[in-house]
């Protein structure tokens, strides 16, 4: 029998490469998107209104779709837009974590029936480094509003499996990105403005501090992890990445010289942009994952620097002007 998913904000990027997968699968998927969440990708069959904020439908919706996975991916995700929206995004992103922890607990005990919950945890939460690469044992050190709901969400998570015996788990990923990321990241931020310099219809582009380093991989082989991860016998937590870090500046040389550009023409520095508090560092030791779930990505940095700029060139000669 056909297994059914539900996905909270499934209108993002991972929502839209996990619907892909899970469908492929052979899944029923469900998923969930706030009132003002824009479409992307492909569109699920079945949508359901939801914002993790209030959540008062969540009992509801678990007892309509009967899921056997949840995937919890909704958040206010920006982490500099957390600093100007903390209690917003403690609300929605960590809070609201709990309420569908707590929801599927009684939609459990009301039904009898297991449900497997997996928490996009962040490497945010790693934050200050203590050590390099960060695994399932590195210490938290969140710095910002973002990262610290992360950890709470995180450590309830971890609660609800050893309290209610529910099989939940964190995925620790680290940054992940694709044609369909959100124009506010930086990655995708810098493949339009390079594709719309390289034809004619943008002269620059502002940018804040381009030294911190991130281990930049790609959305669809993560979305994989997620799944494996329900699939394993046992509820883990889990470090995904690449392993390998690189600048938001080597980001920039990647894309721009793609297009034949060289970038110190055309980015300017804008102080607005930066943090009150950065993570100068984020690198991934994924060697459990690779043990455990036999995970691996598939698309280098390079490859997805140059997937991400023809991406976006072809949209900007389609929409561009
Ligand atoms: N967004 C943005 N815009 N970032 C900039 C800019 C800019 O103009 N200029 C420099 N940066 C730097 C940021 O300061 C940060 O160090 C880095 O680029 C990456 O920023 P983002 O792409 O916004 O991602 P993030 O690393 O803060 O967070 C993303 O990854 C996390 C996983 O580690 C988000 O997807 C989070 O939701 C996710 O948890």
């Amino acid at each position: 029998m056909s297994r059914t998913a539900l996905i909270t904000g499934i209108s993002g990027q991972d929502g839209s490469y996990l619907t892909e997968l899970l469908h492929e699968k052979g899944y029923r998927v469900h998923g969930t998107v706030a009132c003002k969440a824009p479409g992307i990708g492909e569109t699920p069959p079945h949508l359901h209104y939801c914002d993790l904020g209030d959540g008062g439908n969540l009992d509801t919706i678990l007892d309509e779709v009967q899921p056997d996975e949840v995937y919890n991916l909704a958040a206010q995700s920006h982490v500099r837009l957390s600093f100007d929206l903390p209690v917003y995004t403690a609300d929605v992103t960590g809070v609201g974590t709990l309420r569908v922890l707590e929801a599927i607990r009684k939609h459990q005990r009301r039904h009898n029936r297991n449900v497997r919950f997996y928490q996009a945890a962040s490497s945010e939460m790693f934050g200050e480094v203590s050590e390099s690469p960060q695994r399932e044992t590195t210490p938290f050190h969140p710095r910002s509003p973002y990262s610290c709901a992360k950890v709470f969400a995180f450590w309830q998570t971890v609660n609800y499996r050893e309290s209610y015996d529910m099989f939940a788990t964190n995925g620790i990923l680290f940054n992940h990105e694709s044609p369909r990321r959100g124009e506010a990241f930086v990655t995708r931020k810098i493949t339009i403005a390079a594709a719309r310099i390289k034809l004619g219809l943008q002269k620059s582009l502002k940018l804040g501090n381009l030294e911190a380093r991130r281990d930049w991989g790609f959305a669809g082989d993560y979305v994989e992890a997620m799944w494996l991860m329900l699939q394993h016998d046992e509820p883990l937590d889990l470090v995904i990445g690449t392993g390998e870090t690189h600048s938001v500046r080597e980001f920039l040389e990647e894309v721009f010289a793609y297009h034949d550009l060289d970038y110190h023409d055309f980015v300017e520095f804008d102080a607005a942009l930066q943090r009150p508090a950065e993570v100068s560092l984020l690198c991934a030791d994924a060697s459990k994952a690779h043990k455990v779930l036999g995970w691996e990505p598939k698309v280098s940095f390079t490859q997805l620097a140059h997937m991400m700029a023809e991406a976006d060139l072809e949209a900007q000669q389609v929409h561009g002007g």
